[in-house]
């Protein structure tokens, strides 16, 4: 069967919500409130308190698409499957159907709804691991349904567990649905799991029975879930008769724009290939990141912001290995936009910042990349000349800091000469540049629980402090970006002009004197029409008629969100601004602490 992305998008949901699933938004790109991870990198990721057990609003049968971002894969863009963006069909259970429902649906949708041949699929399981038991259970219902037992592979706890998603939080054994694409098997022991390009994973159902802790250990949850994931761009590929995912209609007008654009002939096929295709992917990630509805994230050296710098600049350094001139980025994000804005309207809403920020940053590397590479090539030379095998972290962080090669970069470059970058060194030469300037890597130092009091009491602090924002300045100041750590928050809003010291001073006060009333935040689930009809600061896109949570802190602010908050504000404390600054145009940046941290 043929099928267009939109198509199946719309299936899957139709499916789902024909076995009574509710279907609900899919988040921001940015996490909201988890300083442990930069992106979120699966449909989960925004439901994790509801898997830990609290109720969602709209219900314990969910289904969704999830734009998802994971840079832990970055290295493997470039073969048939791998991508640094992508999007995820998911449905869940919260502690109520299990793994007979799941996988028996998941069974019914790839061989009814999309016609794959039960011949073609073939399924992991968990084999066990210490105290966690082989899934038998998971065997015996795909056994029933006529997957025969030398297609069902019972593989390790680096196979078929998944989980969590950031360091802490609910995971537990899976079970993978691959399609054998007829290749040829790569080696006898060629499996499902196997890279070879053989096997494609494009299914996911997890079993998330467990709470991993801080202390690394795993504790049952109180309810068992089911957590799936089914990628939109990989099922498409496979179901239309693909040998990548490139030559869907997702990638397909980009790949034909850059193949336009190429002037150089690599001397090798595969190098050219993949150029192309590390160029596409990266683009469209960074057009994605650009464009969220959240906003807030731009190329820079921390976090995410630089994680989208390295994206970029890995672009541009393949562009110039084929030849493209300055300017293609400009070309590459319109074709993105003009792809997706049907499904993802935000891209479309911030066409100019995204090829604005796009062609700023190809412009800066662009000016650098020439006498940094230069300068690396020096160095290497030198160093082949003596053969000397590593480049000193000193380099690393020189070519970082002045000419802003990002460190995986000049690992790459090094590979390339048959270097490796001393990236203790690196480390060192970075922590000792910090400490000079004064400045401190929050959003790298994650690892902290996310729910932790102090987080939870300053994210009540960004709404009082929205809401004070907009007293003082006018309704347009509205939240654009917010960012917590346990230490502080970080809060970015639509403003044109500086905040004088009054108006700042105002904001504080403002904020104070709701903490001094120790007003009761309380929630309430409603549609989202009924939330903006009563005035409610809705930031994020919800579907008509979609249930939403609405938290109110008394009078003074009432805002939708997801939570979780403080009890009262007055658990706040005191509420101190240490810094307003520009963010970008338009956009300035507020930090901020609380000052009753216990
Ligand atoms: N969370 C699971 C995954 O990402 C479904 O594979």
């Amino acid at each position: 069967m043929k099928l267009t992305a939109d198509q199946l998008r719309e299936k899957y949901l139709n499916f789902f919500a024909s076995k009574g699933h509710a279907v609900i938004s899919g988040a921001s790109l940015i996490p909201e409130n988890d300083p442990t991870v930069l992106f979120t990198t699966a449909g989960m990721h925004p439901l994790v308190p509801y898997l830990l057990g609290e109720p969602h609003p709209a219900g314990q049968r969910l289904t969704n698409v999830q734009k998802c971002v994971r840079t832990g894969d970055i290295d493997a863009v470039g073969d048939t499957c791998h991508l640094t963006f992508f999007e995820m069909l998911g449905n869940w259970s919260l502690g109520e159907y299990f793994k007979k429902e799941a996988i028996t649906w998941s069974f019914e949708f790839l061989t009814q709804e999309l016609g794959f041949a039960v011949e073609q699929l073939h399924v992991t399981v968990f084999e066990g691991e210490g105290a966690i038991p082989r899934d038998t259970e998971s065997i015996e219902v795909w056994k029933s349904l006529g997957i025969p037992a030398e297609r069902i592979y019972a593989l390790p706890k680096e196979d078929n567990w998944w989980g969590p998603a950031g360091t802490t939080g609910p995971c537990g054994p899976d079970t993978e649905m691959f399609i054998d694409t007829g290749l040829q098997s790569c080696a006898p022991e060629c499996r499902p799991g196997c890279h070879c390009g053989k096997y494609i994973e494009i299914w996911n159902d997890v079993f998330m029975q467990y709470n991993k802790t801080a202390a690394g250990t795993y504790e049952p949850l109180p309810q068992s879930n089911v957590d799936t994931g089914m990628g939109v761009e990989r099922t498409i590929c496979m179901m239309n008769g693909h040998s990548n995912v490139y030559e869907t209609e997702l990638f397909a007008p980009l790949m034909a724009q850059i193949r336009e654009l190429t002037t150089l002939q690599p001397d090798n096929e595969e190098q050219r290939v993949r150029a192309e295709r590390i160029i596409a992917d990266h683009m469209r990630t960074a057009v994605f990141i650009l464009g969220d509805p959240k906003g807030g994230v731009k190329p820079g050296n921390l976090g995410a912001n630089y994680v989208l710098r390295r994206l970029i600049r890995r672009s541009v350094r393949y562009a110039k290995i084929l030849g493209i001139e300055t300017g293609y980025t400009a070309t590459l994000a319109a074709l993105v936009i003009d792809n997706y804005k049907h499904v993802y309207p935000e891209l479309e809403q911030n066409r100019d910042t995204i090829i604005s920020e796009l062609t700023g940053e190809e412009a800066r590397f662009e000016k650098t990349l020439i006498s940094g590479q230069r300068e690396f090539d020096k160095v290497a030379d030198a160093l082949v000349d003596h053969r000397q095998t590593t480049l000193s972290g000193r380099t690393a962080f020189k070519l970082y800091d002045t000419y802003g090669f990002p460190l995986e970069f000049t690992e790459e470059l090094a590979i390339e000469r048959g270097l490796t970058v001393d990236r203790a060194g690196y480390d060192k030469a970075f922590k000792k540049h910090q400490e000079l300037s004064k400045q401190s890597g929050g959003t790298f130092n994650g690892g902290l629980a996310d729910n932790s009091k102090a987080t939870t009491r300053l994210h009540t602090a960004t709404h009082l402090l929205q809401r004070a924002l907009q007293v003082v300045l006018g309704e347009h100041a509205l939240q654009k970006g917010s960012n917590i750590t346990p230490a502080r928050l970080r809060f970015d809003f639509s403003h044109p002009n500086k905040m004088t010291s009054e108006e700042k001073q105002q904001v504080e006060d403002l904020v104070n004197q709701q903490i001094q009333r120790n007003l009761p935040i309380t929630v309430e689930t409603m549609t989202i029409e009924e939330a903006k009809e009563r005035g409610a600061i809705a930031l994020f896109a919800a579907k008509y008629g979609e249930q939403v949570k609405v938290y109110s802190a008394g009078d003074f602010s009432m805002e939708v969100c997801g939570g979780p908050h403080a009890e009262t504000t007055g658990e706040l404390g005191g509420f101190k601004i240490q810094k307003e600054e520009s963010s970008s145009a338009g956009v300035r940046r507020i930090k901020a602490v609380i000052t009753n941290l216990n």
